[in-house]
């Protein structure tokens, strides 16, 4: 008989579920999620959710989603502890390169808490290199309101003509949800298209929302302009909905960790890093 682990990599099921979120409780239990995206992750027709099955029970999945930009962002992926080292994240990660090489992607990144070893250990041996570290600051659900008058740009190529400089200010990229975003037009018409560009009568720009979870948390991919007026809107929104505040940015950006963390948001104790393959 063979010591090779018996390993099956197949589809995430609808009958999958409470599996998938058990698995996640026990392999990130202070990051739990997939009850809130099971839904999209599972209808999402240009991505795959994948599980992986140790001798016929699943102890692992991933999610392959691909990005406005046609790159691919690799999320949720988990092994719960007893089968770690097994080779079912392998298993994922070769699946990701195939879909990748198979749909033409240019692109695969990730992103992951910059003393997991073994998370980033795993991409390296699959070609992935550090792309940037960042650092995050958070707001508690604040109550808090404001008579700021931004509105939503609906016009895509007004938005794009006025972002693309904005998202070079913030280091070529926009974090929502742990989504590591690069600028590009694409990005620009999903933000517009999504409402989450926002402006006011002096010129002062806001992008905010969430990629999911929007009734949990509320995401600032960008602000530019008067910082007090950017961020009272973010705040006065975040408070009518009850949510807390989440801002993501390149880890030598300290101008807007002053910004942030001088207006009352609190630094994350520990920074993330975003790994890349171009192919
Ligand atoms: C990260 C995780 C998914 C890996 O899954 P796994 O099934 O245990 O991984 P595998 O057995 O397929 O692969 C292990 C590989 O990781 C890498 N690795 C393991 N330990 C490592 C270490 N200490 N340093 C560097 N790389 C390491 C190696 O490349 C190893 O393969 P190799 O020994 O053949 O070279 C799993 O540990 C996990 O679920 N962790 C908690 C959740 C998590 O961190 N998710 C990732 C992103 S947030």
């Amino acid at each position: 008989m063979s010591d090779k682990p018996n390993i099956l990599l197949r589809k995430a099921r609808a009958e999958d579920k409470d599996d998938v979120i058990w698995v996640e409780s026990l392999s990130t239990p202070s990051l739990s999620y997939v009850q809130h995206v099971w839904d999209m992750f599972f209808n999402d027709k240009k991505g795959d959710w994948s599980v992986d099955l140790l001798d016929g029970k699943i102890m692992g999945c991933g999610k392959y989603s691909i990005l406005p930009d046609g790159s691919a962002w690799l999320e949720t992926l988990r092994v719960v502890p007893q089968a770690q080292g097994n080779g079912l994240g392998k298993r994922l990660y070769e699946h990701w390169l195939k879909l990748s090489e198979e749909k033409g992607v240019k692109a695969m990144r990730m992103y992951t808490g910059v003393n997991n070893v073994v998370s980033a250990g795993l991409a390296r041996r699959y070609g992935l290199s550090l792309a940037q570290t960042f650092h995050g600051t958070k707001m508690a659900a604040p109550k808090f309101e404001s008579d700021s008058t931004f509105e939503n740009i609906h016009d895509v190529d007004e938005a794009t003509k006025l972002l693309i400089p904005l998202g070079e200010k913030w280091g070529g990229w926009m974090v929502m949800n742990r989504t590591y975003y690069k600028w590009s037009p694409e990005l620009c018409k999903w933000l517009t298209e999504n409402g989450m560009v926002y402006r006011d009568a002096d010129g002062n720009m806001v992008v905010m929302g969430a990629r999911f979870m929007k009734d949990y948390q509320l995401h600032i991919g960008l602000f530019d302009g008067d910082i007090t007026k950017c961020l009272d809107f973010a705040k006065a929104d975040a408070s009518k909905r009850n949510v807390s505040i989440h801002c993501l940015y390149p880890d030598h950006l300290t101008e807007i960790e002053e910004a942030l963390t001088g207006y009352g948001f609190n630094k994350e104790s520990s920074p993330f890093i975003v790994m890349e393959i171009l192919f």
